[in-house]
């Protein structure tokens, strides 16, 4: 099966009350623990690359790595998108690799740090969907941002900052109204990396009514959740049992993500949870054989370590099981609908 456009995929989702998750890979060895789950699970999938994971992975690489897995795994849809574009041009040249979806984050400026005017935001985000949806390629843009201080990732935002750049549901109204965009990502105080809360979230830090809010009035709009790595307490002993330093934290419950779900939520970006498993699967085999240095043995205890948790998100989530069921459309065809 070709790569399929993201909207296909959410469309289907929101037809069956499900959620897909989008995984983050930056090499061939998460690209294959993502495709073990999905295989296993039998689930549509959502690949993700940030700039950094191009540039890291070089561009070439990464189309050739997607192509192989669409190649081994017919059976599986799976679209390809672009995490966090800062600019129109770090999208369409995702587009120009063949991403079938992409993020224009405009909440941002282009530095990737600095929050930015609402007209801003627009502006860059109508550049984006007038090109992208021209050639069928699916629009994820976001409004208000994440927290997140500690990890150096996004706006650095404080707790309390963060709470001022929550997404305004009627911001968001106006905002899909003025873009045209497919999907939402909306800020309610969760932020990316393995330190979000220092306890376990309640409503007034986690602010899951916003997503009902939003839903309410924008039903047809896909809203996604950054930043929703659960930060498995398991997943940090491994690591701190075996030469690590994570302080404690915690993240996103499931069942939180579960209730976002069923009120619009369609794409839970991942990242984190899957970086701790293949850390932690490589500190303790190094650590109990420290006779090894042949790289496959440490990264194919770490390749199985993430496709376990890939495959216990894909079973909460809900994409479990509906593989088959998500209609092939291609890039042209997408592009006629819109
Ligand atoms: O946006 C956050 C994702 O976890 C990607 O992180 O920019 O370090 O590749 P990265
Ligand atoms: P986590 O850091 O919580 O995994 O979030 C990832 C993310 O939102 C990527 O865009
Ligand atoms: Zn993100």
């Amino acid at each position: 099966m070709p790569l399929i456009p993201m909207r296909v995929m959410l469309d289907h989702a929101a037809e069956n009350g499900y959620g897909v998750g989008a995984f983050n890979v930056n090499n061939m060895e998460q690209i294959q623990a993502i495709m073990m789950a999905a295989t296993e699970t039998n689930s549509p999938v959502i690949v993700q690359a940030s700039r950094g994971a191009r540039s890291y992975s070089q561009d070439n690489y990464l189309r050739h790595l997607m192509l192989a897995a669409a190649e081994l795994n017919p059976q599986i849809p799976i679209a390809m998108h672009q995490d966090h574009g800062n600019s129109p041009e770090t999208c369409f040249s995702a587009i120009d690799q063949g991403f079938t979806s992409v993020m224009m984050d405009g909440s941002l400026e282009a530095d990737g740090k600095t929050p930015a005017t609402y007209e801003y935001n627009v502006d860059v985000t109508k550049q984006v969907v007038n090109k992208a949806h021209g050639l069928g390629v699916t629009v994820e843009a976001e409004i208000g941002c994440l927290g997140g201080i500690e990890d150096g990732h996004g706006a650095g935002l404080s707790g309390e900052e963060a709470q001022e750049h929550l997404t305004d549901p009627e911001e968001a109204e106006r905002f899909v109204k003025d873009t045209g965009c497919d999907a939402l990502a909306v800020a309610i105080g969760t932020s990316h990396g393995a330190y979000k809360f220092t306890k376990k979230p309640t409503g007034d830090v986690l602010k899951m009514d916003l997503i009902a809010d939003i839903h309410r009035r924008l039903p047809d709009t896909h809203l996604v959740m950054h930043g929703s790595s659960s930060v498995p307490r398991e997943l940090v002993e491994i690591i701190n049992e075996f030469g690590g330093g994570l302080k404690e934290s915690y993240g996103v419950p499931v069942e939180a993500i579960q209730e976002g779900i069923k009120h619009g939520v369609r794409k839970i970006n991942v990242d984190t949870d899957n970086r701790l498993a293949i850390t932690g699967a490589i500190r303790k085999l190094l650590a109990e054989k420290p006779e090894k240095f042949d790289p496959r043995d440490y990264m194919k205890p770490a390749r199985e370590a993430m496709a376990e948790v890939v495959k216990a998100r894909m079973i909460a989530f809900g994409q479990a099981g509906w593989a088959e069921k998500v209609p092939v459309v291609s890039l042209e065809a997408m592009a006629k609908r819109y």
